[in-house]
C-alpha cells in the first residue's frame, strides 16, 4: 500500500508555529513515528507553501498511489485549483486538519477539497494523520 501525506502552507513550521493549536512536534518527528507504526505502508511526505506545486504533486501522484492524506492548510479555504485537482485525479484523498476548523473563524468552515474527498478528519491534533492512514488500511 502506497500512501502520501501532502502538507500545505506553513505546516513546515510545525513544532514552532502556534504550538497551543498545532502541538510542539515537528512533522519530521511525527512522520518517523508513523513510519514505525505502519511498517506495511510505503509512506512518503511532501510539503509546499506554493499552491501550484501542491497541484503539480497531486497530478504526479494522483494516478498511481493508493491514497493521499491532504492537509492543504490555508489553501483548503481558498483554492478552487486544489479542489479541482482533487476532483481530477483518481487516487482517493482524505482531508486532514490538525485543529477543529469548525470551532475557529468562519472562513475556516469552508473547504474546496471536502466535496471531492473520500472523508475529512479534523480536530484530533496530529493523531488525525494516523486516523487518515488507518482509513486506507
Ligand atoms: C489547518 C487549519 C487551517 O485553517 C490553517 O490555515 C492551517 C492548518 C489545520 O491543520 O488545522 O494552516 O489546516
Amino acid at each position: 500500500m502506497k500512501l502520501i501525506i501532502i502538507n500545505g502552507p506553513n505546516l513546515n513550521l510545525l513544532g514552532k508555529r502556534e504550538p497551543e493549536i498545532y502541538g510542539s512536534d515537528t512533522f519530521e518527528a511525527i512522520f518517523k513515528k508513523m513510519q514505525t507504526k505502519f511498517p506495511s505502508v510505503e509512506l512518503s511526505y511532501y510539503q509546499s507553501n506554493i499552491e501550484g506545486e501542491l497541484i503539480d504533486k497531486l497530478h504526479e501522484v494522483g494516478f498511481d498511489t493508493d491514497g493521499i492524506v491532504l492537509n492543504a492548510a490555508a489553501y483548503t479555504h481558498t483554492s478552487v485549483g486544489i479542489g479541482d485537482a482533487v476532483k481530477g485525479i483518481e487516487t482517493p484523498v482524505v482531508e486532514v486538519h490538525i485543529s477543529n476548523v469548525h470551532a475557529r473563524e468562519e472562513f475556516r468552515h469552508t473547504s474546496f477539497i471536502a466535496p471531492n474527498a473520500k472523508g475529512v478528519i479534523f480536530g484530533f491534533g496530529i493523531k488525525g494523520y494516523e486516523l487518515a492512514i488507518q482509513s486506507f488500511l
